[in-house]
């Protein structure tokens, strides 16, 4: 057995470790994503002791084994965050390489250097159903979508190795997520999209189908409190949800009435409906293409059902743990106007928005001299001294 070590000797170890790297270092993978994004910008306003590096999947692709161990000798990193996913459609050989087989690689790695691995999941592993806590998972079968089995099998691997080979690692389970910066346009965003351009008519769910959401901008702060206290959030798995569940339709009609729309009108489409809906669509995009119009359906309508099926996850686990969250009062819906305004601008922007009234979000800041007046605009603000 090693001697045990006197707490002079202790400090002296940790005061030669802080002389020769004063600042933690981190390696995130997905930092470019939505959640990964959002990780980097708060560590980088508000940890100033932690420096987070974020490669791009350019320089470190999760689909290289080798770029993974490079890097990582390289840089020695003190924790590991996984944000990574392929696109939420790929086939299974880029589901399985970079949601499972990458994860697991930096999971290994982590393993063996002793350090923290957090690794974000999802309530795609998880059954239909309410109230459910974080042993509810899918049984693992061949049939289920790539990224649903890619994202269970890399659950359950991690558990392997937190029970076998010691690996310090925490799970983060998101439902729905909602936030800025979301610039893929997918999942809630994509919903959000979709009733702005008024290709919705109607309301493709039931009455009292609910689903938790999850904010990117509250999760960062978990993340940097796990982090410090490995001993309570060690080999644990957690759903990260806003504590209430929401109804679509509720929420649908409410970003409606913020958008001041007329559609989708409150008229329910029973699923077998929808479903055929889809497939006779599916069907004409194929014909399409045959005459060379490239045209596709969101890859959220892969998930239909999930608009005819509640899912709502517990969050009783992380609420009884020592964490508490800042903003607890934010949810989906108290955040809508201010992610209306980000996203319309954004789309409007982009002229992604085919059918939007234009005057809806219109800034009071010049723009509408800098259409039409540009002289008038530009004499106002030499006479104000550079201010509109
Ligand atoms: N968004 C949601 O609604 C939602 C819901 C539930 C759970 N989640 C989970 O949240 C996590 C983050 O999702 P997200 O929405 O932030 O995803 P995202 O916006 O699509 O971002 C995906 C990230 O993965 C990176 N990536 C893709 N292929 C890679 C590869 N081969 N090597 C290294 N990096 C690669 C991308 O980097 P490049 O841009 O450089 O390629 C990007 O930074 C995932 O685990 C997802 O399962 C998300």
């Amino acid at each position: 057995m090693a001697p045990r070590q006197t707490a002079r000797q202790q400090q002296d170890r940790e005061t030669t470790r802080i002389e020769v790297r004063p600042r933690r270092l981190g390696l995130l993978v997905g930092g470019s994503g939505l959640i990964g994004g959002t990780i980097v910008h708060y560590f980088k306003k508000n940890v100033p002791g932690v420096e987070l590096m974020a490669p791009n999947s350019k320089k470190l692709s999760l689909r290289e084994p080798e770029d993974i161990r490079r890097y990582c000798d390289k840089y020695q990193p003190d924790f590991i965050i996984n944000t990574a996913i392929a696109a939420i459609n790929s086939d299974a050989q880029l589901a399985y390489e970079v949601n499972y087989l990458g994860a697991i690689q930096l999971a290994e790695i982590a393993r063996k250097r002793n350090i923290p691995f957090i690794h974000v999941s999802s309530a795609a592993v998880m059954p239909p159903g309410h109230d459910l806590d974080e042993s509810r998972r899918l049984p693992l079968t061949a049939r289920m979508s790539n990224y649903a089995k890619s994202k269970l099998m890399a659950e359950l691997t991690l558990e392997h190795m937190g029970r076998h080979g010691g690996l310090d690692y925490t799970i983060l389970r998101l439902a729905v997520v909602y936030g800025k910066h979301d610039h893929k346009i997918q999942g809630f965003h994509r919903l959000l999209f979709t009733i702005a351009d008024r290709s919705m008519p109607v309301l493709l769910t039931s009455r009292g189908i609910c689903h938790s959401y999850s904010h990117s901008k509250k999760l960062p702060p978990l993340i940097h409190y796990l982090l410090n206290n490995r001993e309570e959030f060690s080999c644990q798995t957690y759903n990260f949800v806003d504590q209430k569940p929401v109804e679509l339709a509720e929420l649908i009609l409410t970003i409606r009435s913020y958008l001041d729309l007329p559609t989708p009108r409150r008229i329910f489409v029973p699923y077998p409906v929808a479903k055929t809906g889809r497939t006779v669509i599916f069907w004409i995009l194929r014909k399409m293409s045959r005459i060379g119009i490239d045209a596709r359906l969101p890859a959220e309508l892969m998930f239909m059902e999930n608009f005819y099926q509640s899912q709502t996850l517990s969050p009783a686990r992380l609420l009884n743990s020592s964490y508490r969250d800042p903003h607890a009062e934010v949810t989906v819906i108290s955040a809508l106007p201010e992610l209306i305004e980000y996203y319309i601008t954004r789309w409007q922007h982009f002229r992604l928005l085919s059918t939007f009234n234009e005057e809806f979000y219109r800034p009071d800041n010049g723009l509408e001299e800098f259409r039409q007046a540009p002289e008038l605009l530009l004499e106002k603000i030499h006479r104000n001294r550079y201010t509109v």
